[in-house]
């Protein structure tokens, strides 16, 4: 079969979704329709994967008290953080919203099997971090897929890895990853909110390639 020829103006919108992914913290509270996020996380499983082990393991959480438990996670761990900063940045950090766990109307959290069988153990022997590194792709894949349906992605990692495991009854030799709020978002922007709100901005150095 021969690979689908991609055409000026396909390359030029795909740019546009990369300029216009985001990291969103507000959200609608309605629903996707079921099949589009079906759609969704199986497109994310195209990812690419150390030895085609595809390690991720994404988790539905809809139970409201797994929901609460990690939402207080959150809480606790925001507040913690929170003291690491003084003064004028301890300001901006508490006004910071860091996620959308109260309105997304999906929340997926993401887990690596870290030594699964299936891979054969292909490329993992010098750097087993690997496939961690699988499921982001997978993460980013989804966030690509998510933004081109116009749908919102938040990414929250201001959490416990072990209470999340313990919250959500994880299987034993997964590992925490990321835990994702999905949802309609509540205001599309081209500017990262961290930026938009004063906290950091883009960095025109880390757009320069060195040579060796
Ligand atoms: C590994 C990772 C962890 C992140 N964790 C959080 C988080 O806990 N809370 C949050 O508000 N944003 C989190 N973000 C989102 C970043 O803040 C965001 O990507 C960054 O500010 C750039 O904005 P943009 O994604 O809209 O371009 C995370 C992003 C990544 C890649």
């Amino acid at each position: 079969m021969n690979a689908p020829p991609f055409s000026a103006s396909f390359q030029s919108e795909l740019e546009t979704l990369f300029r216009w992914r985001r990291d969103v913290r507000h959200f609608r509270t309605d629903p996707l329709p079921r099949a589009l996020l079906d759609n969704l996380l199986q497109a994310s499983c195209l990812a690419p994967s150390v030895g085609l082990s595809e390690p991720w393991r994404f988790v539905l959480v809809n139970d409201a008290d797994r929901r609460s438990a990690i939402r207080s996670n959150f809480e606790r761990c925001n507040a913690e953080a929170l003291k690491g900063y003084e003064g004028d940045r301890a300001a901006r950090y508490a006004a910071l919203k860091l996620a959308g766990l109260n309105d997304a109307p999906h929340h997926v959290a993401v887990f690596c099997e870290k030594d699964p069988a299936q891979g054969r153990g292909l490329g993992r022997s010098t750097m087993p971090e690997t496939t961690i590194w699988s499921a982001v792709m997978a993460i980013h894949t989804f966030w690509l897929a998510a933004v081109a349906a116009e749908v919102g992605l938040g990414w929250v990692s201001i959490l416990d890895p072990d209470a999340v495991h313990h919250a959500l009854d994880a299987e034993e030799g997964w590992e925490f990853v990321a835990y994702l709020c999905v949802g309609y978002p509540l205001e599309p922007s081209m500017t990262p909110e961290l930026e938009r709100t004063g906290w950091e901005q883009r960095n025109p150095e880390r757009r320069v390639w060195i040579t060796r």
